[in-house]
């Protein structure tokens, strides 16, 4: 089995690419097929000792999920389902989508519902991101001056995108061998 659990949220597919690209890079030796969170359950993503989980912000500064207008269920609906369950032991490292330029004060705000609620499952949270390079006035997802995940933005920096990838996965792959 491989190594790392790959699971994202998505409206519009762009959060579900880069989830593709992630794998493309690690290899299939290492991160396992992504799987969109609508079809996954607690179980899945606890069979990992490392996950990196994926969400784009939707409504303002919000998971994706049916409130928000989403096309189908999401992260909203699968985050209460964390509730009590024991991450201890395990690596989970968050990727956002956002658009720094439409949503300057709540840019990729969505990231920090998972940070917070994996903490509180036990999980060791790795990938605290540089908000160096961005264009945005408030993120919730920024503690101590750094996103607690890598923050990507498809409609405004998309060929920035390449690079932050690469080097956010050469930090992770450090952090979890
Ligand atoms: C209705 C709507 C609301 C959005 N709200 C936010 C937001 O609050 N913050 C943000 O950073 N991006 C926001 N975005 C931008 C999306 O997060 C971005 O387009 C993302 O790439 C979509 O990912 P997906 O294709 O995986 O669904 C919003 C987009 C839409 C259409």
């Amino acid at each position: 089995m491989a190594k790392v659990g790959v699971f994202f949220g998505t409206d519009t597919g762009n959060t579900r690419r880069i989830a593709k690209d992630i794998t493309t890079v690690l290899g299939s030796a290492i991160a396992a097929k992504p799987v969109n969170i609508r079809n996954a359950g607690v179980t899945e993503l606890l069979a990992y000792d490392t996950l990196i989980l994926g969400t784009p912000t939707y409504g303002e500064g919000q998971l994706p999920g049916l409130s928000t207008g989403n096309a189908t269920e999401s992260w909203e609906e699968f985050l209460p389902k964390l509730a009590g369950q024991d991450f201890s032991g395990k690596k989970v490292a968050i990727y956002g989508l956002g658009n720094q330029k439409s949503y300057p004060t709540e840019f990729a705000d969505a990231m920090i519902y998972l940070y917070e609620q994996f903490i509180q499952c036990g999980a060791t949270m790795i990938g605290a991101w540089d908000t160096e390079g961005y264009n945005f006035k408030g993120s919730k997802a920024v503690i101590d001056n750094r996103f607690v995940g890598l923050a990507l933005d498809q409609e405004n920096q998309k060929d920035l995108t390449p690079a932050r990838l690469e080097s956010w996965l050469k930090m992770l792959a450090k952090a979890w061998t």
